[in-house]
C-alpha cells in the first residue's frame, strides 16, 4: 500500500462476476466512479483526464518525476526483467549474443529485428565499413579544441556537426535516407572517438583501415603509430567486441529517452544522437565507468574499503557502478564483463585496482544497506578496469560506451518515428509558482 492511500479489495466473487480487464476508480471529491481499460497491465494516462470535478476542470493527470512508473512507448527492441536479471535484444539472451555474435551482427539485429543471413551481414558490414571516413574539415573542427578537452565533449560536438555535412539527413521519413545515415553514424562514431583521443595526445589522426573488423579498426585508429599496417591484438579486439555487444541497447534509459525526445520534434538523426551522447555523458549514466575508476583510486587499498563503505552508508558518497533503476538483481552484463576482464588481464596483466573492486563488491553484497536496497554491481563497475588495462585514459570511458550505444539509439529513434501513436514529446507540469501579480517598479523592490 502506498502512503496515505486506502486499498479496498474486491471479493473473489466480484472479480469472477465482472471479469473485466479494467480499473475502477472512485473520485471521492465527487463520488463518481470511472472504469479505465487495462492493456498490458497498464492504464492510459490520458484516460485519467475524464476524471473531473466539474466540466471546467482540466481533468486528472498522473505525476511521475523521472518517469519512475510511466511507459513512454511500446517497443520490440530490448527486453529487461530487472528482478530476474534478464536482458534480451529482439528476444535473444545477452549471454548468447556475447558468446556467439559480433557487435556489427548485433547492431543489425537491434536495428532490423532479425539476425542477418550471410549475405545480409556481408552487405551490412561493407556499408558500415565504407562509411568510416569523415570529411577532412572535421579534422580542422577537432583541431579547434583545447589540448585537454574532454573527448566526450568533443564527440558530442562532432556528432552534431555531422548534420551540417549531410543536410539530406533531415528527410527523416525517407527510408533510404535513414538507412544511409545509419551506416554513417555507426561507421563514423569510432572515427570521431579515435580522432578526439589522438587530439588529446597531440598525435596525428590515424585513418580507418577498412580491412579490419569494427573493433580492430577502432584500435587501429587509436593506437597506430609508425607501422604500415596495424595488427590488433586478437584477444583485446574480441574483448572490445563483446563490450560493444553488451552496451548496444538498454531500452528506455536516459540517453535513449533523449534520442526519442529530441527526435520527436523531427530533428535530424545526427543532432538527436548528439543529444543522446550528451545524456550519456553524466556520471549517473555512461559517465559512471569513469567515476568508478576515480573511486577505486580514491579508496586506494583493500584496507580502506570498509571505511569507504561506511561513508557511502552515511550518505556522504555514492558507490559508483552500483545500483540501477531497473535491475534489482545482479546486472547480467556485469557478470559477462567480469569474465571478459580475466581474458583481458591475461594479455595486459592484472589490474591492481581489481582487488579493491572485488573487495568492494564482496562487502557490499553482504551489507544490509545494499542488500535491502537491492544494490548490485552494474555494467559500469568492471568496465573501467578493463579499459584502463587496455591503455585508455579515464576520460575515454564514456566515449567507449557511446560508440556501441549508437545502434540502440538509432533503433529507438526509428521505432519512435514509425510509431503512429507517437507525437512531439511534451510532458505536463504541476505549476507551483506565484499566482498572477503586478509588475514591481525597480524603486519599490526590496
Ligand atoms: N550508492 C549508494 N546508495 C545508492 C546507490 C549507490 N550507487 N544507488 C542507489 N542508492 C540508494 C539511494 O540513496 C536510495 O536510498 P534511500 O532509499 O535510503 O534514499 C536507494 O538506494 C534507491 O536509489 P534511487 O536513487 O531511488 O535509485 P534510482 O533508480 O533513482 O537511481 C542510479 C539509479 C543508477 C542512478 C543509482 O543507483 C546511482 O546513482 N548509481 C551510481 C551511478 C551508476 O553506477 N550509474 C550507472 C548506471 S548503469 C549504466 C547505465 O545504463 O547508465
Amino acid at each position: 500500500m502506498t502512503s496515505g492511500k486506502i486499498e479496498t479489495q474486491s471479493t473473489a466473487a466480484e472479480v469472477q462476476r465482472t471479469g473485466r480487464n479494467s480499473l475502477t476508480v472512485t473520485d471521492n471529491r465527487t463520488g463518481k466512479t470511472y472504469e479505465l481499460p487495462i492493456t498490458d497491465d497498464t492504464i492510459r494516462a490520458l484516460d485519467l483526464r475524464h476524471i473531473k470535478v466539474n466540466s471546467e476542470d482540466f481533468g486528472m493527470m498522473s505525476y511521475d518525476p523521472a518517469f519512475n512508473n510511466t511507459a513512454l512507448c511500446r517497443s520490440k527492441i530490448t527486453f529487461i526483467d530487472g528482478d530476474a536479471g534478464i536482458l534480451r535484444y529482439r528476444g535473444y539472451p545477452i549471454e548468447e549474443l556475447a558468446e556467439r555474435s559480433t557487435y556489427l551482427e548485433t547492431a543489425y539485429l537491434i536495428l532490423r529485428g532479425e539476425l542477418p543471413t550471410k549475405q545480409q551481414l556481408a552487405e551490412w558490414t561493407y556499408n558500415v565499413t565504407h562509411h568510416t571516413f569523415v570529411h577532412e574539415s572535421i579534422k580542422k573542427f577537432l583541431d579547434g579544441f583545447h589540448y585537454d578537452a574532454h573527448p566526450m565533449g568533443m564527440l558530442i560536438s562532432a556528432v552534431a556537426a555531422l548534420s551540417t555535412f549531410y543536410p539530406e539527413a533531415r528527410h527523416i521519413f525517407d527510408a533510404e535516407s535513414r538507412q544511409k545515415q545509419t551506416w554513417r553514424l555507426i561507421g563514423k562514431m569510432p572515427t570521431l572517438a579515435a580522432f578526439a583521443y589522438r587530439h588529446s595526445l597531440g598525435m596525428p589522426y590515424a585513418y580507418p583501415d577498412n580491412e579490419l573488423s569494427y573493433p580492430g579498426n577502432f584500435l587501429n585508429m587509436l593506437f597506430k603509430t609508425t607501422e604500415l599496417k596495424y595488427k590488433p591484438n586478437a584477444a583485446l579486439e574480441h574483448a572490445l567486441d563483446v563490450l560493444f555487444i553488451l552496451h548496444a541497447d538498454h531500452e528506455q534509459n536516459c540517453s535513449a529517452n533523449a534520442m526519442r525526445c529530441v527526435g520527436s520534434s523531427q530533428t535530424d538523426p545526427y543532432s538527436s544522437c548528439a543529444a543522446a551522447t550528451a545524456a550519456l555523458y553524466g556520471p549517473l549514466h555512461g559517465g559512471a565507468n569513469e567515476e568508478v575508476l576515480r573511486m577505486l583510486l580514491d579508496i586506494g587499498s583493500i584496507a580502506n574499503v570498509p571505511a569507504y563503505i561506511k561513508r557511502v552508508k552515511a550518505g556522504e558518497k555514492k558507490l559508483m557502478g552500483f545500483g540501477h533503476r531497473i535491475y534489482k538483481n545482479y546486472d547480467p552484463r556485469a557478470r559477462i564483463i567480469k569474465r571478459v576482464s580475466s581474458e583481458v588481464f591475461e594479455v595486459t596483466g592484472r589490474n591492481p585496482l581489481l582487488d579493491i573492486a572485488l573487495e568492494v563488491e564482496r562487502i557490499a553484497l553482504e551489507d544490509e544497506y545494499f542488500v535491502t536496497r537491492k544494490l548490485y554491481p552494474n555494467v559500469d563497475f568492471y568496465t573501467g578496469l578493463i579499459y584502463q588495462s587496455m591503455g585508455f585514459p579515464v576520460t575515454m570511458f564514456p566515449v567507449l560506451f557511446a560508440i556501441p550505444r549508437t545502434s540502440g539509439w538509432i533503433a529507438q529513434w526509428e521505432e519512435m518515428l514509425l510509431d503512429a501513436e507517437q507525437k512531439i514529446a511534451r510532458p505536463r507540469q504541476i505549476y507551483t509558482g506565484y499566482e498572477k501579480r503586478p509588475y514591481v517598479p525597480m524603486e519599490k523592490r526590496s
